[in-house]
């Protein structure tokens, strides 16, 4: 049996998928964890912040048209344990090409699956888009769970509801019937107002068990380290978000191990 795969999604942009992408695969893979980054965003936001070089040709699209991964699409980072499927820029069309294929929402499934499969990774995390787009409905259908980041502002309370109909059109639509809510990380928790620990307060209220103990602070540290294409644990190692996002990676992967497999349908 292979990995887990599981998408980080939240159709808003800017709340803190590609840190969390980059960190939690820089920290899982300290703690001896073999990690895949799958990035879908065609902004390739966590292709360059694990410090690759943006290829033509060299992403997940050719082989989600194709449905052959070719050789050496899987790349090896300088971060311990952590192999990315990169990205690419300009790939606006690779969604209208998508579409046009057969069952068009199974296209990452197709690909990730039998890799996943056939390799030893312990976890491989699919970066989203900032959308509710063709390839992120990709993402989620090759996933057995969902991470949803989610910011410490006020508008977070109204992409509540959004979620959850999120997941049931994945689920009901048949796409993906098994995909499960793995949890909600807080981010950017800003420790001096009142408002942040107002929201962490309201959407455990919602969501309970299901929001994750560990709460990102918001830190400098976590938004200079992408431009120097290094995840945090190499950019700052002792700085409050790489401290945060060991702390999250610990929990995260005792959260996998308890989770018992959904029964395939
Ligand atoms: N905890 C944090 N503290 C400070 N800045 C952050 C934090 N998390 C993310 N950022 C910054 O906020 C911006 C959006 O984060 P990003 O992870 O790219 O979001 P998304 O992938 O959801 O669009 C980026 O510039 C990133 O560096
Ligand atoms: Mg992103």
């Amino acid at each position: 049996m292979g990995a887990r795969i599981i998408a980080i999604a939240n159709q808003k942009g800017g709340v803190g998928k590609t840190t969390t992408v980059i960190s939690l695969a820089a920290c899982l893979g300290e703690l001896g964890r073999k990690v895949l980054v799958v990035d879908l965003d065609p902004q390739a936001n966590a292709t360059s912040g694990l410090g690759l070089p943006i290829k033509e040709g060299g992403s997940l699209y050719e082989a989600m048209l194709s449905g052959v991964l070719k050789e050496g699409v899987i790349r090896e980072t300088t971060v311990n344990n952590v192999h990315v499927v990169p990205s690419e820029l300009d790939l606006a069309g690779a969604e209208i090409e998508i579409a046009r294929q057969d069952s068009y929402l199974h296209c990452a499934s197709r690909v990730l699956k039998p890799l996943v499969a056939r390799s030893d990774y312990d976890f491989v995390l699919v970066d989203c888009p900032p959308s509710l787009g063709i390839l992120t409905m990709n993402g989620l259908t090759a996933s057995d769970g969902m991470v949803v980041p989610m910011q410490c502002e006020y508008y977070a309370l109204e992409g509540l509801s959004v979620i959850t109909s999120l997941l049931n059109r994945v689920r009901k639509s048949g796409a993906n019937p098994n995909l499960q809510l793995d949890g909600i990380l807080m981010t950017m928790f800003d420790s001096r107002t009142n408002l942040s620990e107002q929201v962490v307060a309201e959407v455990r209220e919602h969501f309970g068990e299901k929001v994750y103990r560990t709460v990102i602070p918001r830190n400098v540290r976590l938004s200079e380290a992408p431009s120097y294409g290094q995840p945090i644990t190499l950019y700052d190692s002792f700085s409050p978000g790489a401290r945060a996002y060991r702390f999250f990676a610990r929990e995260f992967a005792k959260s996998q191990a308890s989770i018992t497999p959904a029964i395939p349908s």
